[in-house]
């Protein structure tokens, strides 16, 4: 449907964007995900036609319309800032990207009501758009955007400006709505947690390049570098040397002597880039970085345990934080700190514990250079 073809986008000495390629296909939401700076509302912009691209392609349903205007790209956009028109009521706003278009009169008036009743603002419309609150601005922005009803919806940071409980329902309501209408949606966001809900799938950026391309699922249990693994979720780095292979797996040692099984990064994901799949090869001896989710360790002690009494990594409890439905404690050990997800009384400070993988996981490992 649309199609991202090496693009990329220089401004002077600073590579905005470099070499990014990636599909999305009809009515499917995906979220360009990456820090502050990684080029993802330059990205948006050339998809849009506000920005053309220094080299690459964008393809839409085939046809190549690189060289085409906003206009006749005819894609929605709804911006972080809401770009809403101050002067006008929430209806002209709504109208105006249909106006533009060349749409009139009743055919304008009727679009635009439609729009305004998927977002719920039916009641809405002779409202100025300073006495509406920033969610129902967003609706708004939202609505103008869908009026002409786009092939592609292009959606900048538009949750950024809501409280935690408003975006978050925004959020589900964003996904409900886009995928009623079977619409096709590039999302970008800075927040990892929004992308996992909303998106069929993520590209994670970093320094203008995509790192990793998946579903939520396949970034979060197989991130093919660091950077992706530590950008998605909590994670534990630990320096660790490769003793062998097991079953396909790593078998490294920690500092202080604990043994660990890992994957090696990438393995699980056909599409890496091959500088990230060099883990399989390694030879007994290679130094790696260990990541551990914290949710993927437990603590040791148990009756289940006693004949591996003296296994897992030893340390000592610095603090735990109470967070709701888990506990997070900090531990201390001879390969680092560690950060573990535990239940609320699993451990007290200053208690010794020996912390162990949960059943079925295993850590990822990735070259100790990898940022
Ligand atoms: N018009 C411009 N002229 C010069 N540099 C630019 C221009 N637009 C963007 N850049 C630079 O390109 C890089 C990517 O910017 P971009 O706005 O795409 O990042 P972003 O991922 O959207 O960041 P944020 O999350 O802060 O919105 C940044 O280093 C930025 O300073
Ligand atoms: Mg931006």
């Amino acid at each position: 449907m649309l199609t991202l073809e090496n693009l990329s986008r220089r401004f002077g000495g600073t590579v905005a964007v470099d070499g990014l390629s990636l599909r999305v296909d009809r009515g499917e939401i995906v979220t360009l995900l990456g820090p502050s700076g990684c080029g993802k509302t330059t990205t948006l912009r050339m998809i849009a036609g506000f920005e053309a691209p220094t080299e690459g392609r964008i393809l839409l349903e085939g046809r190549d319309v690189t060289a085409l205007t906003p206009q006749k790209r005819g894609m929605g956009m709804v911006f972080q800032s809401y770009a809403l028109f101050p002067h006008l009521d929430v209806r002209q706003n709504v109208e105006f990207g249909l106006r533009s278009r060349g749409d009139r009169g009743a055919d304008a008036a009727a679009a635009a009501e439609r729009a305004l009743n998927l977002v719920e603002l039916a009641g809405y419309a002779d409202r100025r758009v300073q006495a509406l609150s920033g969610g129902q601005q967003q609706r708004v922005a939202l609505a103008r955007a869908l009026a002409p009803e786009p092939p592609v919806l292009l959606l900048d940071e538009p949750l950024s400006n809501l409280d935690a409980a408003l975006r978050e329902r925004t959020r589900d309501e964003l996904r409900t709505l886009l995928k009623r209408l079977g619409m096709t949606a590039v999302f970008v966001t800075h927040d990892q947690e929004e992308a996992f809900a909303l998106s069929d799938r993520i590209g994670v950026l970093s320094r203008g390049r995509l790192q990793q391309a998946g579903t939520p699922e396949e970034l979060y249990s197989s991130p093919s570098n660091a950077f992706v693994a530590g950008f998605l979720g909590r994670a534990n780095f630990l320096p660790a040397k490769v003793l062998g292979m097991d079953g396909g797996e790593l078998v490294c040692e920690l500092p202080g002597g604990t043994r660990w099984r890992a994957r090696p990064s990438g393995s699980a994901d056909p599409g890496a880039s091959a500088d990230t799949t060099a883990l399989v090869d390694s030879a007994a001896g290679t130094d790696v970085r260990l990541m551990l989710r914290p949710e993927g360790l437990r603590f040791g002690g148990g009756a289940a345990d006693d004949e591996a009494a003296g296994a897992g990594l030893g340390g000592r409890v610095i603090d735990r934080r109470f967070a709701g439905a888990a506990s997070f404690y900090r531990v201390q050990t001879a390969a680092g700190e560690v950060l573990v997800q535990g239940g609320p009384a699993d451990a007290a400070a200053g208690e010794e514990v020996r912390i162990l993988p949960t059943d079925g996981t295993s850590a990822a490992a990735f070259p100790p250079e990898d940022a």
